[in-house]
């Protein structure tokens, strides 16, 4: 591209957006002179992007539905679990096409103190990479590989906080007032105190309260998180402006999706929860136009960890976007929920809120990721039903680690609230299943079952509208790693039970189906394929669930184009009828290719089918 052409690009993007730029950044912060080194910076950035990104960027903004597709598959995981460090990841390229893996997210990677790094949310310095992991080099040569075949990478950005021992923070410590505005200093427990009767505890166990005394400065410092992870200030426009500026670095690295770690809690107000406040989504939106200006191809994914309707907002408005993409979080957790009920009615009634949904926004769909699991259902619907949330937590708990409810389950409990009885849950997706047990125990139809366990719930995952996420392992089903427990700079962090490192030697057996990995990869491999070929699964199809008179079983249509697919899903251990009669034609059986009738349909322990109609149908409406 000509560097004229290019500069009249930025400067169309800018002049699309910078009245609605200036008025929220005015708004926000009141500060032009501010604005205009942003803009200026912004530019910079521009020119200093990489000709294939600028490339990139042009194809993705004349295709904008380009990640609504069925072709998305994810994959998270650590770079040193996986493969040491990034140069590792480089060579195992391969193996994530064998996973058919097309989006891969690397966690946390930027400089962070060993031992006080929160699994690398405690960033010490946005531009540079942990050495044992490699150089900022590494990464572009992996993103430039990665793109070669396809493949997208998403990284964390870490906005909230920093590490104690980023540069700010350092100066902030020695007293320099103008790095102490950067973060939330406090002489004495007033104003702290004040917070603390309004702020919800993130880590009450791990890190109860929202601030840390520093003893060698005599001051309080705001710490949501961890102690180590001070909390910026964004009403300050340097930080704002700063963090933007680090953001587009990392963008110009040959990254594609931005995470957004922990959005909700960006903006701080005394008396308030201090949560997913109106300036939060001034910020958000602010962040999106500059992406668009700058490296329009990149996407923003939000991390909002909250109820369904506090998630949505992220979105923004169709005509003023926020994030691209965000997690279906409560439907992870009312899938767990169900797995332990074998009580379909709550998912059903969570798919349908996610399907009446606009179908501009794209969720990531996942059964687990490196964070705990929060019980974060709906208690109110769940009462409904006679259950009541203290007591439903504890059964799910206590299910999860093994020990109630006919459970196969191996795992944690993570930051148990001695005051409030909460608690939230760790471990792997095999070991949740039961492919711990069993293997333990060598027990070859438990083994078989908790398989078929697995399969199936990855096979309702991929019926979701959005993108599936892959936790790194689950395609091979490794089981919880105990080992933390020996590292006291883990020890009291449970989430590690299910960060264990990646197994070579099992991952070896993929093609071997006698083996546990085998049966699963393959079968997997099986779904993914199809996911890729039936246009039904895009994002964007019709999707709604069906009643099937069958507490056990859950039922999920997707239609587009006249075509029509159905998946069913058996929750329980025990053969199941779904009492469902889809009339509108013949059904194949999308995996053995077999016609069937949508009618009535028997299912073995913990089984599924994909059905799709036969004729295409164009119903008039
Ligand atoms: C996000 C991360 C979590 C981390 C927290 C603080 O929630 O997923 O692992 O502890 O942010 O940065």
């Amino acid at each position: 591209m000509k560097k004229e052409s290019t500069g009249q690009i930025f400067q169309q993007r800018l002049k699309k957006h910078h009245d609605e730029l200036r008025w929220l950044y005015m708004e926000l912060y009141d500060n032009s002179s501010m604005f205009a080194e942003l803009c200026s910076n912004m530019k910079d950035f521009f020119n200093a992007r990489d000709n294939g990104l600028k490339e990139q960027d042009s194809t993705r903004e004349a295709h904008p539905d380009w990640y609504k597709q069925n072709d998305m598959l994810g994959m998270m995981f650590y770079i040193d679990n996986f493969a040491g460090n990034i140069q590792g990841v480089a060579s195992r390229l391969d193996y994530l096409e064998t996973c058919k893996v097309n989006y891969i997210h690397l966690m946390p990677f930027l400089d962070t103190p060993e031992g006080r790094s929160d699994g690398g949310y405690a960033v010490s310095d946005f531009r540079k990479v942990q050495e044992k992991l490699g150089t900022m080099e590494d990464l572009r040569d992996l993103t430039a590989s990665c793109h070669k075949r396809g493949i997208n990478v998403c990284m964390d950005f870490v906005m909230n906080h920093t590490s104690e021992d980023h540069a700010w923070a350092r100066l902030a410590r020695q007293g320099d007032g103008e790095y102490m505005s950067r973060y939330f200093f406090f002489k004495d427990s007033m104003i702290p105190s004040a917070y603390e009767t309004t702020v919800p505890q993130v880590f009450p166990t791990t890190a109860p309260g929202n601030f840390t005394w520093l003893p060698d400065i005599g001051h309080y410092v705001m710490t949501s998180f961890y102690p180590y992870q001070w909390d910026l200030d964004y009403k300050n426009p340097r930080v704002f402006n700063e963090m933007m500026y680090n953001f587009l670095y990392l963008a110009n690295q040959g990254i594609d999706i931005m995470r957004i770690d922990a959005v909700p809690y960006i903006w701080k107000e005394l008396y308030t929860q201090c949560r997913n406040l109106p300036q939060v989504h001034t910020i958000i939106r602010m962040m999106r136009m500059i992406s668009e200006i700058v490296c329009p191809g990149i996407l923003l994914l939000g991390e909002v960890v909250m109820e369904p309707e506090k998630v949505v907002p992220y979105f923004g408005t169709v005509e003023k976007p926020e994030c691209h993409m965000l997690y279906n979080v409560t439907t992870m957790a009312t899938t767990w929920h169900t797995v332990a009920t074998r009580d379909v009615r709550l998912l059903k009634q969570q798919l349908d809120i996610v399907n009446s949904l606009p179908k501009e926004y794209v969720f990531l769909n996942y059964l687990r990721c490196h964070d705990d699991i929060g019980w974060g259902l709906d208690y109110n619907a769940l009462k409904a039903n006679g259950m009541e949330e203290r007591s439903h937590k504890q059964y799910l708990n206590d299910y999860f680690q093994g020990h109630a409810g006919c459970s196969n389950s191996r795992g944690e409990l993570y930051n148990a609230d001695p005051i409030t009885g909460d608690a939230r849950f760790c471990g792997t997706t095999a070991s949740m299943c039961g492919i711990e047990k069993a293997g333990f125990e060598q027990d070859n139809a438990a083994m078989d079952l908790a398989i078929q366990l697995d399969v199936m719930l990855h096979a309702y995952m991929f019926m979701q509208s959005g993108i599936p996420i892959l936790y790194s392992g689950d395609e091979i089903g490794q089981v919880n790693d105990y080992t933390y427990k020996e590292d006291p700079r883990k020890a009291a962090d449970s989430r590690y039970i299910h960060r264990g490192a990646m197994d070579w030697e099992l991952a070896g057996q993929i093609s071997d189906p006698s083996t546990v990995q085998g049966k699963l990869f393959q079968q997997l491999s099986q779904l993914e394929d199809l996911r890729k070929k039936e246009k039904a699964f895009v994002s964007y199809a019709d999707a709604f669930t069906i009643e099937t008179g069958e507490p056990s079983i859950l039922c999920i249509a997707r239609a587009i184009d006249g075509e029509k697919i159905i998946g069913i899903f058996n929750f329980s251990e025990q053969n199941k009828t779904a009492w469902i009669q889809e009339t509108d034609g013949a059904y194949v059986d999308m995996l053995s290719g077999r016609e069937q009738e949508a009618s009535n349909v028997g299912l073995p322990p913990y089984g599924f089918l994909y059905l799709k109609r036969k004729d295409k149908k164009y119903e008039t409406v």
